[in-house]
Formats: structure tokens, C-alpha cells, sequence
């Protein structure tokens, strides 16, 4: 996804000032323009030149140096943020912003700026939960300006507890899901199911599929930046769940079920794109089942369709499934919508080589309940998952 979009980055300074070289070199390769600001104090514990090769841009850090160019530098920057991101944030930084002290280029800038102000603030856990910094980061909140909360963790000074900078991946991502430019789902709870269950027939064997659970974390993903409260409940995949979601992992069919019907009710939206397995082995053997003759029956049993299921007790919710088919794609598909009571399916053919399963790229078409097909050109499935949810929120 391409975002020509600018960040100013404040770096303070603070031990975790490091960590900041980290969420500039993942918010460049989502594409951002940044610009950083040290203070002095950021100075003793990391230099300009690091963050100059990461941001791909001259630092500034000072308000009173040669202006590269005829412009006023805590101006220019302040109007070129399309969002302001300090990170690590020290109890100092947060408490001028609150007092309205303005006596360097950084906080100069947040005072100049119109664009919104992150504080990711970092450090030790007594100053955290000093109640003048609480104090300061509430009359912030009140203003407008957004937090991303430490964690908890033993700290650089050797104490246990909260005041760690929050991790790095998910500062970025938050930072990303500000920046997106669609929010209409704000206020709207969506559930996602993702990857593949399991069904065991032993303590070591199982059945499986192939479902790497890219689609449907990449629908979590449309979802959260567009602003929803994301729940994704998901097998196991080998891929790294999103920031900002709530995940739910299971493993069986049953685990499934339980786990989203007791999500159900206070859905908007739910979009199925987990690959649940159909059949179960009729007996689960509590030992190791060991070789003997040459060869072995397995009997299996329908499993619930979850989707099926949730059709039956659908009210208000938008229910939205997928079809993988090897043949038939378009019939299969519209009978599937039918069958379990859904207002869309996207339907994918799995026998092409270069979309489906483990790949990053889809190509669909989506059915509607009143009639319409949408068929897509080959696309990232991130794209996918936003078409899908442009044609949720036509109306
Ligand atoms: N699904 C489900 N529970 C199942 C099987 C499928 O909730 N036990 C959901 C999937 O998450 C998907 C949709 O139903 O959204 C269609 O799944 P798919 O595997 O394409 O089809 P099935 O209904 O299993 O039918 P078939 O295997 O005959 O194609």
C-alpha cells in the first residue's frame, strides 16, 4: 500500500531512544516520508546520523541553526506533519506539551502543528505512575493528543513494571492505522476468522489444510484502519497477528465455534474466511495409535459448519463467507450464499498457482445476496479485503 504521506518524528531523550530507529525503518517501508527531531538530551544517547540514514532526511534539532532553505523550521515541519509521532516520549516532553512550555524546536513544532500528536512515552516506572505525569498525560488525552501506553517489563534501570516503550511493531502499525484515509467503520464491531482448524486423531496426529490464514488476517487488518473494534479468531498460521486486534486462538472446529458464537450477538460485520475442516476421526484415540497392518481405516464424521450455523441465528449482523472451489466456482458459490444464509461470498478458484491459499495475491469474484457478481482482476488480498468491505459500506 502506498502512502506519500509525512510523519514528524520527535525523538526525547530516554534509553529507548534507540528503539525509535526501529519504528523509522518499519514506517519507511510502508512508505511514509519522515522527518525527525531530536532534542539535546535524545543527543547523549543516539545520534543524528542513524536517524538521517533511516528517515532519508536531515535532522533537525535545532531552532536557531542555518536554515537549509528560507523557511521558519518549527513552522515548515509543524505544516508539512500530516501526523506527529514522539517516540520515546520522557515524562519531560509530556509535561512541557502539557504546561505549555514551548523552548525547543520539538516542542515548539507539537505547539505549531494541526496534524495529530502521538506520544509513545517511555520510562522509569515510579515517574510513569508519578501522579503529576498521569496528570499531564490526561489533560493531553483531553486536547486531543493520542497515547500508546508502555508496557510492563523489567526496565533499562534494572525496576520491574510499567514505563517500557510499547513494542515497536505495534507503535508502527497504530501509526499506519491512524493514517488511513477510509474510517468508515468506526464504531463497528467486526469479527474475522481466519486460517485452518484441526482435528486430531491422536495425541501426535491430526488432519489439517493448507490455509495459510493470510486472507483473513489481511481483512482484520482493512478492518482495524478503517476504524472497527476487530476480533479475529484463528487457527494456527505461521504468520504475525496484527496490532490492535483482538485475537482469539483456536485450534478445532469446536474451539471455533464456541469461540465465535459467544462473539456473535454484538457483531456488525462477520466474515468467514477460516478453512474449518468438514469431517472429523469418529474416535479419538487417548494413546498413540501404533503400526500394525498394512493398511489403516480412518473413519471420519461431519463436523459442524460454523457458517451454516451462524446463518440460522443471523439478525442484524452483515454475514459474509468464502468458497473455495476447485471447479464449478460460480455455482458452487451462489449455492453456498443460499444454503447458509449469507448476504456475500467471495468465491476463489483454489487451482490457480499464483492466488489461493499461501500466496499474498487473490483473485475473486464476490456474489451478492441480491444478485450482483463483482468479479476482481488479481490483487494483493489486502486489496481484496478492501473491495470487500467498499461494497459492504456502499450504501
Ligand atoms: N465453513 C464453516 N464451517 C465448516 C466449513 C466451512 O464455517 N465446517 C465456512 C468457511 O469458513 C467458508 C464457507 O463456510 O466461509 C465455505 O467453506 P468451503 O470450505 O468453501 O465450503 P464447505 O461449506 O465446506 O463445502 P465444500 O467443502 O463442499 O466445498
Amino acid at each position: 500500500m502506498t502512502n506519500k504521506k509525512t510523519i514528524v518524528i520527535g525523538v526525547t531523550g530516554g534509553i529507548a531512544a534507540y528503539k525509535a530507529l526501529d519504528v523509522i525503518s518499519k514506517l519507511k517501508k510502508k512508505d511514509f516520508e519522515i522527518h525527525v527531531i531530536m532534542t539535546k538530551a535524545a543527543l547523549e544517547f543516539v545520534t543524528p546520523l542513524s536517524f538521517q540514514t533511516l528517515s532519508q532526511n536531515i535532522v533537525s534539532l535545532d531552532m536557531f541553526s542555518e536554515p537549509k532553505a528560507w523557511e521558519i523550521q518549527h513552522i515548515s515541519l509543524a505544516k508539512k506533519a500530516d501526523l506527529m509521532l514522539i517516540v520515546p516520549a520522557t515524562a519531560n516532553i509530556i509535561g512541557k506539551v502539557a504546561s505549555g512550555i514551548a523552548d525547543d524546536l520539538l516542542s515548539t513544532t507539537i505547539m505549531a502543528t494541526k496534524a495529530p500528536v502521538i506520544f509513545a512515552p517511555a520510562m522509569n516506572t515510579n515517574m510513569y505512575n508519578n501522579p503529576i505525569v498521569q496528570d499531564n498525560m490526561g489533560k493531553l488525552i483531553k486536547f486531543g493528543y493520542k497515547f500508546i501506553y508502555p508496557e510492563s517489563g523489567r526496565l533499562a534501570c534494572g525496576d520491574e513494571g510499567e514505563g517500557k516503550l510499547a513494542n515497536t511493531e505495534l507503535i508502527s502499525e497504530f501509526v499506519q492505522s491512524m493514517m488511513y484515509d477510509i474510517k468508515d467503520l468506526e464504531g463497528k464491531k467486526v469479527l474475522v476468522t481466519a486460517g485452518p482448524t484441526i482435528a486430531s486423531m491422536d495425541p501426535v496426529r491430526y488432519i489439517t489444510n493448507r490455509s495459510s490464514g493470510k486472507m483473513g488476517y489481511a481483512i482484520a487488518e482493512e478492518a482495524r484502519d478503517r476504524g472497527a473494534d476487530v476480533t479475529l479468531i484463528s487457527g494456527d498460521t505461521y504468520i504475525k497477528a496484527p496490532a490492535g486486534v483482538n485475537v482469539i486462538n483456536v485450534k478445532t472446529n469446536e474451539e471455533m465455534l464456541n469461540s465465535v458464537i459467544d462473539n456473535f450477538e454484538k457483531q456488525h460485520i462477520v466474515i468467514k474466511a477460516a478453512a474449518v475442516a468438514d469431517y472429523k476421526p469418529k474416535n479419538y484415540s487417548e494413546k498413540k495409535i501404533k503400526k500394525s497392518e498394512d493398511e489403516f481405516e480412518l473413519k471420519l464424521v461431519k463436523d459442524e459448519d460454523i457458517l451454516k450455523k451462524l446463518g440460522t441465528l443471523k439478525k442484524k449482523q452483515i454475514l459474509v463467507g468464502f468458497a473455495a472451489e476447485s471447479n464449478d466456482l460460480m455455482e458452487n458459490a451462489q449455492k453456498k450464499l443460499q444454503v447458509k444464509n449469507l448476504d456475500y461470498i467471495v468465491a476463489n478458484d483454489i487451482t490457480a498457482s499464483d492466488t489461493g491459499f499461501a500466496s499474498d495475491n487473490n483473485k475473486v469474484t464476490i456474489l451478492c445476496r441480491d444478485g450482483r457478481k463483482i468479479d476482481l482482476e488479481k490483487m494483493s488480498k489486502r486489496q481484496v479485503a478492501k473491495k470487500l468491505f467498499d461494497l459492504i459500506n456502499e450504501k
